[in-house]
């Protein structure tokens, strides 16, 4: 099987097109073998212009359709008859009755199917056969099973195919149960075949094709026994691969994301946030247009700290030189790729919703906790943005009525009680008030208090250490309880570095939260605000 991988789809589709059109104008008598559902559409676009500009005539061809719902009546619009006439019959100078699709309105689908077949055998066989894919790896609508019909049969249609069909009908229910379809040797026996596959759907099935042996469950695998196949297909179908850049105040972290969020390939590059803005960002731009070269990328998503003006498209953030920056825009002077931005907490929460703690439920909060305290909220499996983009600000939530004066210019806000600065302060202010402490005695042995100071103490029996941590994991506990109050989700996940303490943070936290909605840790520490950087440009 020969591949041809294109840009998108509508660089598949004027490729598709060439080579039928090299086919009718080498035999303007061929006979064309032709495929529905909406990945030919755009093939039968550019034939049509073709048609109309006289570059290919269409009054000698004979035409077999591979399918026909059953059963269902011609003017249906759902029918695939109704959709050859209105994508490519209609358009172009072909004789309508050279046209040939099941009957899905037969009462006697047998004595159709072997009317069909003996047809495509007259007419001396299929010169060029035209195939989409399904999702399940079905060509025409031959499903998977253990046993393949060779010839034109009527046929049952998977639970998949009418889910991935549904949308082109009303509603599910509306779907036809049934097919008449042209059997695998049907198929197999036209001159030459060009599979089309585009979009990342059909990234799975394109690998199974691709990577598997011949076999009945993919049905399309039995292509391979074809000795003139050219699958030509979509960067997304073939790679489906995402570049994700999580710009942070030290480094900025990059990774290329496959179809089954896995990353494939990871890089990472000092920030240099002494430099201005411009120049800080034409180097990450650089540094993605290197991994953009080495892997079949088809859009990039960045996550950045601060707020982003998502009317204008840009950031301004207080730990980096970034004021109103169009970060986006500086990116595409050197990406040709579509771009998008979000949040970094944002970002995070979605890397860690579909590819870690949150991947088995659709409703999910991420706490990280840091120098501050960012929120994530995921609802349905996509970032909640609120009504300009800035929702989940959740670090200054009151916790306590004319507490310590945060830099928002509100009271006790969250953060000001249970971010890792925090919990910092609060181990800085018990170690010098008890100067005799095991805790004091740490503090001055490390010289430094740091977010792993508390634990330290804590793990030499220290009780002065273990009443800070109480207080702290209670301050902890009442913003998570107000989070769940509010949202119920699926699931909260704590993140940020100090989740590093693992179970000597969530035991407790679980134990005073006391809820059912589950409490985790990230599981993609730090790979997840690359993959949800990522997940940016898969999900648009
Ligand atoms: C349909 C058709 C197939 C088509 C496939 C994919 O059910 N019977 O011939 O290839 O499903 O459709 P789409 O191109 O819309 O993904």
């Amino acid at each position: 099987m020969r591949v041809i991988v294109c840009n998108d789809y509508d660089e598949m589709s004027k490729r598709a097109a060439k080579l039928v059109a090299s086919q009718i104008t080498l035999k303007p008598d061929c006979v064309l073998g032709l495929a529905t559902g909406s990945t030919p559409i755009g093939l039968y676009e550019n034939l049509a212009e073709m048609n109309r500009l006289g570059e290919i005539d269409f009054s000698g061809v004979t035409t077999f359709n591979l399918d026909e719902y059953y059963p269902i009546s011609p003017e249906n619009d759902q029918s695939y008859r109704y959709f050859m006439n209105e994508h490519l019959f209609n358009k172009v100078n072909i004789d309508i009755n050279r046209t040939h699709v099941p009957d899905g309105q037969t009462e006697d689908p047998e004595a159709e199917c072997a009317r069909y077949e003996k047809m495509i055998n007259d007419c001396g066989g299929i010169d060029l056969q035209i195939l989409g894919i399904g999702q399940n790896g079905h060509i025409g609508f031959n499903e998977p099973d253990n046993n393949l019909n060779t010839v034109t049969h009527l046929t049952g249609l998977t639970q998949s195919t009418i889910d991935a069909n549904a949308r082109f009908f009303k509603s599910k229910e509306d779907v036809p149960t049934r097919a008449l379809t042209m059997g695998i040797a049907s198929i197999l026996k036209s001159r030459k075949i060009i599979l089309l596959a585009s979009g990342r759907t059909k990234y799975k099935v394109v690998r199974e094709l691709l990577n598997e042996g011949i076999n009945t469950s993919v049905p399309a695998t039995m292509l391979k026994v074809h000795p003139d196949v050219v699958l030509i297909c979509d960067k997304e179908a073939y790679a489906s691969m995402y570049l994700g850049v999580d710009i942070g105040g030290t480094s900025v972290k990059l990774g290329v994301i496959d179809g089954f969020n896995n990353i494939v390939y990871k890089d990472s590059l000092p920030t240099h946030k002494d430099k201005p803005a411009k120049a800080i960002i034409d180097n990450v731009a650089k540094v993605c247009s290197d991994i953009i070269a080495r892997f079949p990328v088809s859009a990039v998503g960045v996550g950045t700290p601060g707020i982003i003006d998502f009317e204008k498209n840009t950031v301004s953030a207080t730990n980096l030189p970034f004021d109103n920056a169009p970060i986006v825009d500086w990116m595409k002077e050197t990406i040709k790729l579509p771009i998008y931005i979000n949040n970094d907490a944002n970002c995070a929460a979605l890397g860690e919703a579909v590819a870690g703690e949150g991947a088995d439920v659709r409703d999910m909060f991420m706490v990280t906790l840091g120098t501050g305290i960012g929120g994530g909220i995921i609802i349905d499996k996509k970032i909640y943005m609120g009504a300009k983009g800035d929702a989940g600000e959740i670090g200054h939530m009151c916790i306590e009525a004319n507490g310590i004066p945060c830099s928002c210019g509100s009271r006790g806000c969250w953060e000001k009680y249970a971010s890792v600065s925090a919990l910092i302060e609060q181990t800085e202010a018990a170690a010098q008030k008890e100067p005799d402490s095991i805790l004091a005695k740490v503090v001055e042995k490390n010289c430094v208090v740091d977010g792993k100071t508390i634990f330290e103490a804590k793990i030499q029996g220290c009780p002065v250490a273990e009443r800070v941590f109480d207080q702290y994991i209670d301050y902890l506990a009442i913003g998570i309880r107000n989070i769940i109050n509010i949202f119920r989700p699926g699931i909260v996940v704590i993140a940020g570095g100090i989740s590093e303490a693992g179970n000597m943070i969530l035991e407790p936290l679980v134990k005073k939260v006391n809820s059912s909605v589950p409490i985790r840790i990230s599981r993609l520490q730090n790979d997840a605000g690359i993959i949800g950087a990522a997940l940016l440009g898969r999900d648009k």
